[in-house]
């Protein structure tokens, strides 16, 4: 029985609460108080009622009365503090009593803009190399670049550095400056300008370099500071894609000129779609040639997800990246008129005011469709007589398009796709998961003249975050099967970064806006904090290789959890070794590298020659390549083991001695390293081994991951090891 009520208890309080915040809040000695954070340490063991407890801490000091008015938050499900209003004589009060650890007050923090690179540690405060930075190049093949954008301002940069040998191509209208060095365009149109009319190619440009601008935002959604990873860093803008897409020729003359411009890394946020052959992908050629010249190329894994198989970024010289969600996530609310507030998806920088329109389903607004046709608001078939000032329901995602076009005053649809992202959209709107959707049909099917509003956006504090997007595209690697793809996961979902105010915010003809900034979601958003971080490393080991930087990345990588997709658990095929984790990449105590040779190598292991004359004697296969990650497929069902050679790299200090330990979530294999320990000399000395992972025999369709960590106390350099069957 006391255990019943002292369960009870907390919601008792905090039905209270809310009365009493609305009926008796903002009392002018309220207003006075600070908000204090009380922090208790961890949440006891056992029947506890954190609420409970607070409240009554708070009367002791207070009163009954005043305890509840005082009280902002209770924290209960993971740690034991509350945030309430207090005096400054109240607090230090509440400190003196013995559970409380400590009292301190609460901040304002602003919402930050490319909260991206915040999300991942690399701060504005990070320790950095300004100067040798400022001689980093980044070569980004996109659809160009809008030179006015603030992102893009040179104030405070020297002239280009001397190795640069590009030059400013970029056409009519169009000036570099000393952020902005290079610009080339690639159309046959003998006009054609670098300057970016779609706003992909400032974005993706933006978010790896942009300059640091404070206050940010897309119509005041997710306002704050917007920066690159490496804001000192220049750009050589090659415009290789325009509306209609980008054309292979023209891509792999932009590697052409990239690399003998002198850039430090290329950025590409493209793709094919489907993943095809090494040696007739346009992406992995260019990119092969870039890295023989010690420039690394990182490139988005494919928007092509969940479905398994669809990473096309699929080369090991190649640095792949998946994308995932950040601890930011925006939301759009509709108000219905009995007071119900539901949340949904779609970046909505439209204001109706707080007002109530009339909401109607598509069926009702059609005069010449049938009422499944109308209820999925196909295109054609909306009358803009009848949905005029109208909230048009539809239970179709693709219904924006056709509620756009009749000019609809804004519009609430069913989409259960893509719960994971928010669209910029050309309306009001706001797009809703079932239940959500539930709710809004059985207010129309129950009242007479049904009204709702739509709010504008809001961000949402996302605490699962980092997940990889529904979209990111998945391994296993069709092409290599042997080479783990994607590499890395990196945010590329709602992120804010430089537009184009040519170019329309959502792809929508019909939108007008004109925004200098813009909220994308996708793997092309992921690839540029890649391509930010791989350039920061760069500036501390400017004479590292691409495979080294790479390495470094993947190997210092956060590690993350399996989803389930469908009937399968992702895992590794959607994230590769994990969440990037620049700062930490900087020292990363090993490195695994490989040359042009060993690509060679395991090309010619495979057949494939068009890459380079092959060695005489071709040993070994795919699965040997001294890669950051370890990976192979197997027969089902069959016993097998199977050896995977690696060579690390002492980047760290001198004298270290590093041991392996190996991870293993699943007894279905084993894994060993020999040798298990790794003694250096010296800075630079290169040690072997070979892991081992044998089994009974896999399930048909399935995939087994383990990891090895080597570490030497302070550097922990981890590979995932993955296992899958050819039926996948
Ligand atoms: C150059 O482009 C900008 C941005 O579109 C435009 O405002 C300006 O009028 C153009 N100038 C000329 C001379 O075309
Ligand atoms: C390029 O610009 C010139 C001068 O403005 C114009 O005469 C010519 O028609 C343009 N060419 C194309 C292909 O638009
Ligand atoms: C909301 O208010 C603004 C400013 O008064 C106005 O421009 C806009 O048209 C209003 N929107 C609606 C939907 O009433
Ligand atoms: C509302 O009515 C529609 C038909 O107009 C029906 O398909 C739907 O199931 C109803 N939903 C609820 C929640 O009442
Ligand atoms: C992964 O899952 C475990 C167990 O549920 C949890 O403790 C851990 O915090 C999760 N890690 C991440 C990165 O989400
Ligand atoms: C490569 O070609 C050789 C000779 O044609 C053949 O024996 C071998 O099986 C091929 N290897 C692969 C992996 O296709
Ligand atoms: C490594 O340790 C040995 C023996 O303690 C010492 O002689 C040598 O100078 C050390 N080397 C470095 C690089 O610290």
């Amino acid at each position: 029985m006391t255990a019943m009520s002292s369960i009870i208890s907390p919601y008792r309080f905090l039905l209270i609460l809310l009365v009493a915040a609305h009926s008796i809040c903002c009392g002018a000695t309220d207003k006075e108080k600070d908000v204090y954070i009380v922090y208790m340490g961890s949440l006891p063991e056992g029947q506890y009622s954190p609420t409970f407890h607070h409240l009554s801490l708070l009367e002791e000091i207070l009163g009954e009365s005043a305890a509840t008015e005082s009280i902002v938050r209770s924290y209960t499900r993971s740690f034991n503090a509350f945030a309430a209003r207090l005096s400054n004589e109240e607090q230090q009060r509440i400190a003196s009593k013995k559970e409380v650890l400590s009292v301190f007050p609460s901040r304002t923090l602003q919402l930050q803009t490319t909260r991206s690179w915040e999300f991942i540690g690399l701060t504005e405060t990070a320790k950095r190399n300004p100067t040798v930075e400022s001689d980093v190049i980044i070569g980004v093949l996109d659809t160009g670049i809008w030179p006015e954008s603030e992102s893009f301002s040179d104030k405070g940069y020297g002239p280009p550095p001397k190795k640069w040998k590009g030059a400013c191509k970029g056409g009519s209208n169009f000036t570099c400056n000393n952020k902005i060095i290079g610009a080339r365009a690639y159309s046959s149109d003998e006009n054609s300008s670098v300057r970016d009319e779609e706003g992909h190619g400032s974005h993706t440009a933006s978010t790896a370099a942009g300059s640091k601008v404070p206050d940010a935002s897309f119509y005041g959604v997710a306002k704050g500071i917007a920066r690159g990873g490496v804001p000192s860093a220049r750009i050589a803008a090659y415009k290789v894609c325009d509306s209609i897409g980008c054309a292979g020729e023209d891509v792999l003359a932009a590697f052409d000129d990239a690399i003998a411009d002198g850039v430090d890394l290329i950025s590409i946020s493209l793709g094919g779609g489907k993943p095809i052959a090494v040696k007739s992908d346009i992406i992995s050629i260019g990119s092969f040639h870039a890295m023989e010249k010690g420039i690394l190329t990182v490139n988005s894994a494919g928007n092509e997800g969940p479905s398994v198989s669809s990473v096309s970024s699929v080369a090991p010289w190649l640095f792949s990246v998946a994308a995932s969600s950040t601890d930011r996530k925006i939301i759009t609310k509709v108000v219905l008129a009995n007071g119900k507030t539901l949340t949904g998806n779609a970046v909505n920088s439209f204001t109706l005011n707080g007002t109530k329109f009339p909401l109607v389903y598509g069926k009702a607004a059609s005069r010449s469709c049938s009422d499944i046709l109308a209820g999925h608001c196909i295109e054609g078939c909306l009358d803009s007589r009848l949905v005029e000032g109208k909230i048009v329901v539809c239970n179709d995602p693709n219904a924006i398009k056709e509620t756009s076009r009749v000019g609809a005053l804004g519009t609430i649809i069913l989409g259960d796709g893509q719960k994971d992202v928010s669209f910029v959209l050309p309306l009001p709107a706001s797009i809703l998961a079932t239940d959500q959707y539930s709710v809004l049909q059985s207010f129309l099917n129950s009242t007479k003249n049904p009204q709702g509003s739509i709010l504008k956006s809001e961000t949402n504090k996302d605490t699962h975050a980092p997940v990889v997007a529904s979209f990111s595209s998945r391994g296993p690697n069709s092409i290599l099967e042997d080479i783990l793809k994607p590499d890395i996961s990196a945010p590329g979902i709602e992120i804010l970064a430089a537009f184009s105010p040519d170019g329309s915010p959502s792809s929508f003809n019909e939108d007008k806006r004109h925004a200098k900034y813009s909220i994308l979601s996708g793997t092309s958003m992921a690839c540029p904090h890649v391509t930010g971080a791989a350039a920061y490393i760069k500036t501390f080991h400017p004479d590292w290789s691409p495979s080294a930087i790479k390495s470094a990345l993947m190997t210092t990588a956060w590690p993350m959890n399996a989803t389930i997709q469908g009937q399968y658990e992702d895992g590794e095929f959607a994230f590769g070794a994990g969440h990037i984790n620049p700062v930490k990449a900087k020292a990363p105590g090993l490195v695994y590298e490989a040359s042009k040779d060993d690509y060679l190598k395991m090309l010619c292991s495979i057949n494939i020659t068009s890459f380079g004359t092959c060695p005489k004697h071709i040993t070994g296969s795919p699965k040997d390549l001294n890669y950051p990650s370890i990976q192979a497929q197997v027969n089902a069902v069959k016993k097998f083991t199977v050896e995977f050679p690696r060579t690390v790299t002492n980047v760290g200090p001198g004298n270290s001695t590093y041991v392996a330990k190996v991870d293993v979530a699943d007894s279905d294999i084993k894994v060993s390293v020999k040798p298990g320990t790794l003694s250096f000399k010296s800075s630079g000395e290169k040690k072997s081994f070979i892991v081992t992972v044998s089994g009974k025999g896999l399930k048909v369709t399935s995939r087994l991951s383990a990891s090895l960590v080597w570490s030497d106390g302070t550097h922990n350099v981890r590979s995932p090891i993955v296992v899958y069957t050819n039926s996948f």
